[in-house]
């Protein structure tokens, strides 16, 4: 028997060498750790449990049956826990055939993707790898198709992460554009349908990997990484705090963490942190962290549309998504990006059971021909839409600015908003005075004394959040000290809250 368990060592032995030395040697001269170095990373120290192991391609194309199979055939998949938590987790091995997809390898993933959803625990991919084998042809182009399938079937029940940590192509990145959330390490990965050759070919374009579709691209310009991270180990030590904010499932609550911070904390330098100038910026960010437990924000897309910031925080141990408007960014101003990013955001809150806190400080739609052009009214009617079909709690705070559209978009009470607060500094209108005067007053407009008057008399009467208050749409209007304690109380007595939906298939966002 001894030599039965010895025998099936050597065999696990060599199969945990993956493409051989030598490439793993190059996998780490590149400053990339291995598909199974990652996962002892990301996981509880020893609970990563293997599947597949011995899994080999069968492929009998170009010679592919003549050379030596690997065991595992590009990736390494299984499940292990994260702070006690299930997750799945299946890594490409860049040492196998580029980690490119094969028909076997496919269906590792696939049982994978089936037992996450069977068994409700979120999955994460680490992506290295060169997409579709190429010496399988249509047999790995079928493999995506079925892989593709499960990300849309357990999209909204399961959260799906990727994590882009080498050069990725065709399905792989197919694949994770459909999942929950893209985060990527920066000058090791990049994310493109086609390479640089490729398009070199087919659109004379010179243009390096980087340029194409390296994190400095993707989180910025596409928008299509969620955040960039320095290296493998950072990428995936981040990736653990994320978990720790997530449910298992659309089914289950986000997980409660003690937290040694006070709920009922006030905090007094609130009172002043809005300037004297309505003008002026102030940067919404210390309020959140002044908000949730111990400073703790995850933030999201932080590159990508700065006028509008999302991320997780946590209060009384309870993760919150939070949504604000950045005063310090174009004047927080909603535009198409903005939009697109808090829209996604408010639907993942949604899907998984947190509650969203939004912080408002908005002077309204950014106007112009760039903005109407590209489609500002379907952009902005995505977060509209975001809002309104939301039923997680949600609880807005109006610090200053709620003008125009963007009033009612951003979690109002007329968008089942539950309760909204305003702080005294709020300014709750159609538009700023100037423009209202301009408008309303045109007939006065040479008459200066005259604008300055109308102009006092708009302010007095709307620039405040007391005419919102007299009508019900705001809650209350609270002390900017006591904004954690209120919001505190909010969230705890929406624990329960039920409120569904009418049937549907599903709906039909503006995409
Ligand atoms: C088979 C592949 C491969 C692939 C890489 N390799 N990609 N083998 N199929 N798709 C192998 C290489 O032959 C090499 O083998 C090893 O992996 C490492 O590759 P290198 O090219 O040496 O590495 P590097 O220079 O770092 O470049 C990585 C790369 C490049 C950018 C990923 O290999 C590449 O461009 N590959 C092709 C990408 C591609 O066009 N894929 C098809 C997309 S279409 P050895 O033996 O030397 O180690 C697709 C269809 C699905 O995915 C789309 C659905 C929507």
């Amino acid at each position: 028997m001894k030599h039965i368990v010895e025998g099936l060592e050597n065999r696990r032995a060599s199969a945990r060498l993956g493409g051989g030395q030598k490439r793993i040697d190059a996998q780490h001269a590149r400053g990339k750790l291995t598909a199974r170095e990652r996962i002892d990373l990301l996981l509880d120290q020893g609970s990563f449990e293997e599947f597949d192991m011995f899994v080999t391609h069968r492929c009998a194309d170009f010679g592919m049956d003549q050379g030596e199979k690997t065991s595992g055939d590009g990736v390494v998949t299984g499940w292990g826990t994260v702070n006690g938590r299930a997750i799945f987790v299946f890594a490409k091995d860049f040492t196998v055939f580029g980690g490119s997809l094969s028909e076997t390898h496919a269906q590792k993933i696939t049982k994978l993707q089936d037992m996450a959803l069977k068994n409700r625990a979120p999955i994460i991919g680490l992506f290295d790898a060169g997409g579709a084998r190429i010496q399988e042809g249509v047999a790995a182009l079928g493999g995506y198709g079925e892989v593709f399938q499960r990300n849309v079937l357990a999209s909204g029940v399961i959260p799906q992460i990727s994590l882009i940590m080498g050069p990725c192509a065709g399905g792989d990145v197919y694949s994770p554009a459909m999942t929950d959330f893209i985060f990527m390490v920066r000058d090791t990965s990049y994310m493109f349908v086609t390479g640089p050759e490729v398009v070199k070919t087919v659109t004379n374009e010179t243009v390096t990997a980087e340029e194409l579709g390296g994190a400095s691209v993707h989180t910025t310009k596409s928008s299509i990484a969620d955040r960039g991270y320095d290296n493998d180990l950072e990428a995936l030590l981040q990736m653990r705090r994320l978990i720790d904010f997530l449910p298992s499932s659309n089914t289950e609550e986000p997980p409660e963490w003690s937290s040694f911070d006070d709920a009922e904390r006030l905090d007094y330098s609130l009172d002043t942190l809005i300037p004297d100038n309505p003008n002026k910026p102030y940067d919404i960010k210390e309020l959140i962290h002044k908000i949730i437990d111990e400073g703790d924000f995850f933030e999201l897309q932080e590159a990508h549309a700065k006028n509008i910031i999302i991320g997780f925080g946590r209060v009384e141990g309870r993760t919150i998504g939070i949504v604000a408007n950045q005063p310090m960014v174009l004047a927080g101003v909603l535009d198409i990006d903005a939009s697109k990013k808090a829209a996604r955001f408010v639907r993942f809150c949604d899907c998984f059971n947190i509650p969203i806190v939004t912080l408002v400080d908005v002077p309204g739609f950014l106007p112009g021909t760039a903005q109407e052009y590209g489609g500002l009214i379907k952009h902005g009617a995505k977060l509209l839409f975001a809002y309104a079909e939301a039923t997680v709690p949600k609880v807005t705070l109006i610090t200053r600015k709620a003008f125009g559209g963007a009033y009612d978009v951003m979690s109002s009470k007329h968008l089942r908003g539950d309760v909204n607060y305003a702080w005294p500094s709020a300014q709750i209108a159609v538009m700023g005075a100037k423009g209202a005067v301009e408008i309303i007053f045109r007939a006065d407009i040479g008459d200066a004394d005259k604008i300055a008057q109308r102009t006092k008399e708009y302010e007095d009467r709307f620039l405040s959040p007391f005419v919102a208050a007299e009508r019900g749409y705001i809650d209350e209007v609270i002390s900017p000290n006591s904004t954690r304690k209120r919001i505190a109380r909010a969230l705890a007595l929406l624990r329960h809250k039920e409120l569904e939906n009418p049937w549907k298939k599903h709906d039909n966002i503006p995409l």
